[in-house]
């Protein structure tokens, strides 16, 4: 389980993620949404444990993330949006690395870790060097180190994003298994038709307050039909958001 308490952060003057409560449970995939700049990467990146709260606090399975970093790490997985790897190391040694700041044996890598290289459709370049891996295979491989470690807390930043249609099926489905084998997954996305095809439940986000929390067919039933037109989930999340197109503060 994982527990939002309160969680803030503040950069400056500027609130970017404003007293924010939830609570997650194993075998859900909760969908983020929030506008450019509402403050889902923040959220995120205190849940992974790379910033620190201005105030409130993040459990995972019950251990406070910033009492105890390294237990509370080891539970979860954190998938950036831009996709960082070390250039210099080959998928083999990158997985090698991660078992390693893990503490985990290296028979995890050969096994379980080549499996997840095979799911992710990285077989027969297992060994080639990550420079010469594209934008989307990068996503592929750190998708594969995520799983490698049998999360119970995954934590995707815009995982669709640069993905060709195979690799975002596959996502959603590597997704939803996660969640059904017991893992707590949050995934912060823009593509609406994602949210509504694989999320249990979506937090929507805007100017750091959390504004709806729920699944995604009982918060949009609560939008009115317009025009005949039963309610989208583009509809109730411009109607919570604004559907101007200046950028949030
Ligand atoms: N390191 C930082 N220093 C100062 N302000 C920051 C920093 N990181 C984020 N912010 C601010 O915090 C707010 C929330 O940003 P955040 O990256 O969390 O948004 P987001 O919801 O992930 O947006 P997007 O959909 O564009 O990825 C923004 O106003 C942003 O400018
Ligand atoms: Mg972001």
């Amino acid at each position: 389980m994982l527990v939002l308490e309160q969680l803030t952060r503040r950069f400056g003057h500027r609130v970017a993620v404003d007293a924010v409560d939830a609570t997650l449970h194993p075998g859900q995939v909760v969908g983020f949404l929030g506008p450019n700049g509402a403050g889902k990467t923040t959220t995120i990146k205190m849940v992974a444990g790379l910033l620190v709260p201005s105030s409130g606090r993040v459990l995972v399975d019950g251990v406070d993330n910033v009492r105890s970093p390294e237990e509370a790490r080891r539970k979860l997985a954190y998938i950036p949006d831009r996709p960082y790897v070390p250039e210099r190391l080959s998928a083999r040694e990158l997985l090698a690395f991660i078992a390693g700041l893990y503490g985990l044996p290296e028979s995890v890598v050969n096994d379980a870790g080549l499996r997840e290289l095979q799911r992710f459709g990285l077989k027969g370049r297992e060994d080639d060097l990550l420079s010469s891996y594209s934008h989307g295979m990068r996503q592929r491989v750190l998708l594969a180190s995520a799983f490698m470690r049998r999360p119970r807390v995954l934590l995707v930043d815009e995982p669709m994003v640069g993905l060709d249609p195979q690799g975002m099926r596959l996502v959603k489905r590597v997704l939803r298994e996660a969640a059904d084998a017991g893992a707590v997954v949050l995934m912060s996305t823009h593509t609406l038709d994602i949210v509504e095809e694989v999320c249990d439940r979506v937090l929507v986000i805007a100017r750091g307050r959390l504004l709806a929390d729920g699944a995604v067919s009982e918060l949009v039933a609560r939008v009115p039909a317009h025009a005949g037109q039963r309610a989208t989930l583009e509809d109730l999340f411009l109607q919570l958001t604004g559907s101007s197109e200046e950028v949030l503060e």
